[in-house]
């Protein structure tokens, strides 16, 4: 190694002690090139091929790796094409001999965060080290804040601000990082599984994994062995030992999705491996312990299939420790205007069209609807305006006809002879909401006449919409 003007050493590295990889077939520039390291402050340690590297980087991890090209067993192309997908955060910098200035670019394409060319001057390499050590450090601090960020998005993808999500945020984050046992009850499309998996998400379980079982989509004979697995020989078509979903899910979340459709057989088992942590693969008597955290679903009446003799009510009583239920969107209509905006950003993007938002029209369209299919109607209607739309913003026009359709008498398409507790002023907030959008809409949006047909003062009426989310300052803005 040529060493030059020794004298103009820039400060020590302040990430001194870091890892660094030096891989060269050459014993003798290997040692050099990491001595040479260890004296600038690092833990340098060398390998001799590619097979040696990895196993160093599997033993312990790199900060940077500096690798040659040119090596008989594997060249360092090789290399960096592992380290991209196995070890994405060490930072890898390549050695090309003189005049092969090719390999170098090729190399930075693939990844390379920087070259040295042979013969490796000490300025150099001590520039280039310094660098990418920093870049490493940049590297592990997005990865954090990413982490950091995937935690708080996890939670707003969730988009509600009616009373009763606001309940379903407080429980999702208070039982987060216990192991209890989570029970979501809801219509079909109401977010039960976006909720399942923001828990795991949000919860010290999330970086090992979350296992969606749909119990109702699995033949009842096999769900015994899907979830507990079997061994081989048990039964036909067993050819080999398979480990079973709770074993998978170890150390992380299972989710038990549709649990209402479990047979009664199965039922038993599940209560026993959510009491003792214990089971048997299908056809072995060799009992396995694992530490799994359960959420389950249900999109009918739990309570009402225990009176009606169709689901045992121990296991009731052992999975409705806490219970999240999910409100249909028909009781949440207030939401509509923010789920929308939510949904449109979303499939704006992939689409990409430049839809800006919905007219005050299309959005008291969607307020009076009574959607069955609840959010998962609401996000496909949206996608389909979006396609379809030919303005900015989307209109009645662009809505699927069913939404247009006029709502059954009276009950204007809701459900207010289905009752559940809740305080009569919680109760009078969604006609109240529709009798204020139907009188803004019949006044166009004007505010000052909306209050004196209605008797109100305006800052009450201007309270009141902004309390049920009807804000639309300027035409076709969603508020
Ligand atoms: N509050 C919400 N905010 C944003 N997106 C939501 C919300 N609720 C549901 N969604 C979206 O609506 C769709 C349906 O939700 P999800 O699949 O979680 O419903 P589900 O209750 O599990 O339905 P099913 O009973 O049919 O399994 C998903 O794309 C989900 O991301
Ligand atoms: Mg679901």
């Amino acid at each position: 190694m040529a060493t030059n003007n020794q004298d103009e050493t820039p400060s020590k590295p302040s990430a001194a002690g870091e890892r660094i990889l030096v891989v060269d077939d050459d014993a003798i520039i290997a040692s050099s090139l990491s001595e040479f390291l260890k004296l600038e402050g690092y833990d340098a340690v060398s390998a001799s091929c590619i097979a040696d590297a990895i196993a160093e980087l599997e033993r312990k991890p790199a900060a940077v790796v500096i690798t040659d090209i040119n090596m008989p067993k594997g060249d360092g192309f090789e290399l960096l094409r592992t380290m991209r997908q196995r070890f994405p955060e060490v930072v890898p910098i390549v050695v090309t001999g003189y005049g092969t200035i090719e390999s170098a670019v090729e190399a930075i394409k693939m990844g390379a965060y920087d070259y040295l060319t042979k013969p490796i001057v000490d300025d150099e390499i001590r520039l280039v080290v310094q660098r990418a050590v920093g870049q490493q450090a940049l590297l592990r601090e997005n990865r954090t804040l990413k982490q950091q960020l995937g935690m708080r998005f996890s939670l707003e993808s969730i988009i509600g601000n009616d009373y009763r999500m606001q309940r379903v945020f407080e429980l999702v984050e208070t039982v987060a990082d216990t192991r209890t046992t989570v029970l979501i009850s809801g219509e079909s499309g109401t977010g039960k599984s976006l909720v399942a998996r923001t828990i795991h998400q949000i919860s010290n379980r999330r970086a090992k994994p979350f296992i969606s079982v749909s119990c109702g989509a699995i033949p009842e004979t096999l769900l015994e062995s899907e979830l507990f697995g079997h061994v081989k020989g048990s039964f036909t078509g067993a050819n080999a030992d398979k480990p079973g979903k709770f074993k998978a899910a170890d150390g992380g979340t299972l989710f038990l999705d549709e649990i209402n459709s479990a047979s009664s057989a199965f039922q038993v088992k599940l209560l026993r491996v959510l009491q003792e942590k214990q089971f048997e693969a299908v056809g072995s008597n060799k009992t396995e312990t694992v530490d799994v955290r359960v959420i389950l679903a249900a999109n009918v009446d739990l309570k009402k299939e225990v009176e009606a003799g169709r689901f045992r009510q121990d296991l009731y009583y052992r999975i409705n420790v806490v219970n999240i239920p999910m409100p249909s969107l028909a009781e949440r209509l207030s939401d509509i205007p923010r789920l929308s905006d939510h949904f449109l950003k979303k499939c704006r993007a992939e689409v990409g069209k430049e839809v800006l938002g919905f007219t005050p029209e299309a959005l008291a369209v969607m307020q009076r609807y009574h959607w069955p299919g609840n959010v998962r109607e609401l996000e496909n209607a949206i996608e389909r305006a979006v396609v379809l739309t030919k303005g900015r913003f989307i209109s009645p026009d662009d809505l699927p006809s069913s939404l247009l359709e006029s709502p059954p008498a009276g009950a204007a398409g809701r459900r207010e002879d289905v009752w559940s507790p809740m305080p009569l002023k919680l109760a009078i907030e969604e006609p109240e909401k529709r009798i204020i959008l139907a009188a803004l809409k019949a006044n166009q949006w004007n505010r000052q006449v909306t209050a004196q047909q209605l008797e109100i003062n305006r800052t009450t009426l201007y309270k009141k919409m902004k309390r049920y989310g009807l804000e639309f300052e300027t035409a076709g803005a969603t508020g």
